[in-house]
């Protein structure tokens, strides 16, 4: 039985050339569900788990490229050259740019090209994911005026909603299942954070989604793993800071938009998204001087 999600519901195939196959048995050793070694040939045996789940690992580690994976959305087209190892970045740049990137909320006047916009969202997609293919949606508004008029619409719907949302007995009644701590997070800083937004909305200004000139919701299918859709927008911040891009999580959005049908139905959200999380993005309009260092709660040896 094959691993079912919003995108397929088959096993993948895969197909050996044994022309071609050395019978080192590296697709084996990296397949966890398919592959196993008989005579000192790879074989496919499709029953033994739930199938093949398309994940490329056995195609990626074959030195004589005689592995082809299709199904489950992928295609043998799907398995590209590896970058040389002087295009891949090194722990120090990689470090380097984590430390730099900040949450930005203030941006420049200038819009982000479709060019850049593609490049993050591809960058996003290589990230991994809890059973391929991947089955977040990434929804996409840009241009600084359309990004205002959606957090405003956003922000009215929320005032409207305000009062009833944060009652003592929507909290109490929150509580059996979320628990104590979501309570008092919604109650003493989700409360607060709506109320200011709200305020700054009668001022005319956007609290919510800051005027970017570009916002991406990541938001996985019921079948996604909830950190899905987490692992890719973290994925799309860095990409952006490496194309001089600043950006910030909004933790608000996907919440209330999951609430509100009408709205995600108005600016084309697909329906039966789950968890998710949004993201704007723009040129940052403040150049930072300093790095900030960070630390865990814990980090315990067992
Ligand atoms: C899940 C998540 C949700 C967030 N939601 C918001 C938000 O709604 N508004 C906001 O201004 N920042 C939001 N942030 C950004 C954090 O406030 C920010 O990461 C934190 O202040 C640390 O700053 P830094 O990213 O510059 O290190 C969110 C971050 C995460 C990880």
């Amino acid at each position: 039985m094959a691993v079912v999600n919003s995108r397929t519901r088959e096993a993948a195939r895969v197909r050996i050339d044994y022309e071609r196959c050395l019978g080192c048995g590296a697709c084996a050793r990296v397949c966890g569900t398919t592959l196993t070694m008989e005579g000192g040939r790879p074989r496919v045996e499709q029953g033994r788990l739930f199938g093949c789940i398309g994940c490329g690992q056995c195609a990626a580690a074959c030195p004589a490229d005689c592995l082809a994976v299709e199904g489950r959305t992928m295609t043998p087209a799907d398995m590209v050259p590896l970058p040389p190892l002087e295009a891949r970045a090194g722990f120090g740049e990689l470090y380097g740019l984590m430390l730099a990137r900040r949450s930005v909320r203030l941006f420049a006047d200038r819009e982000v090209d479709r060019e850049t916009v593609d490049r993050v969202v591809a960058a996003a997609s290589t990230a991994p994911v809890s059973i391929p293919p991947s089955d977040v949606n990434v929804w996409l508004l840009a241009g600084r005026a359309k990004v205002r008029e959606f957090a405003f619409e956003f922000i009215d719907q929320l005032a409207a909603k305000k009062k009833w949302l944060f009652s003592p007995l929507v909290l109490a009644l929150m509580r059996p299942f979320a628990g104590r701590e979501a309570v008092e997070a919604m109650r003493d800083f989700v409360g607060p954070l709506v109320d200011s937004i709200v305020a700054a909305r009668e001022r005319g200004e956007d609290a919510l989604l800051y005027g970017a000139p570009l916002v991406m919701v990541f938001q996985g299918s019921p079948y996604a793993s909830p950190a899905d859709p987490m692992i890719a927008a973290t994925y799309a911040t860095l990409a952006a800071e490496a194309l001089g891009l600043g950006s910030c999580m909004i933790g608000t959005v996907v919440p209330f938009l999951r609430q509100n049908k009408r709205l995600a139905a108005k600016y084309g959200v697909r329906p039966n998204g789950r968890d998710g999380l949004a993201v704007v993005f723009g040129y940052p309009a403040v150049e930072y001087r300093r790095a900030v260092r960070r630390t865990f709660a814990n980090v315990d040896f067992g």
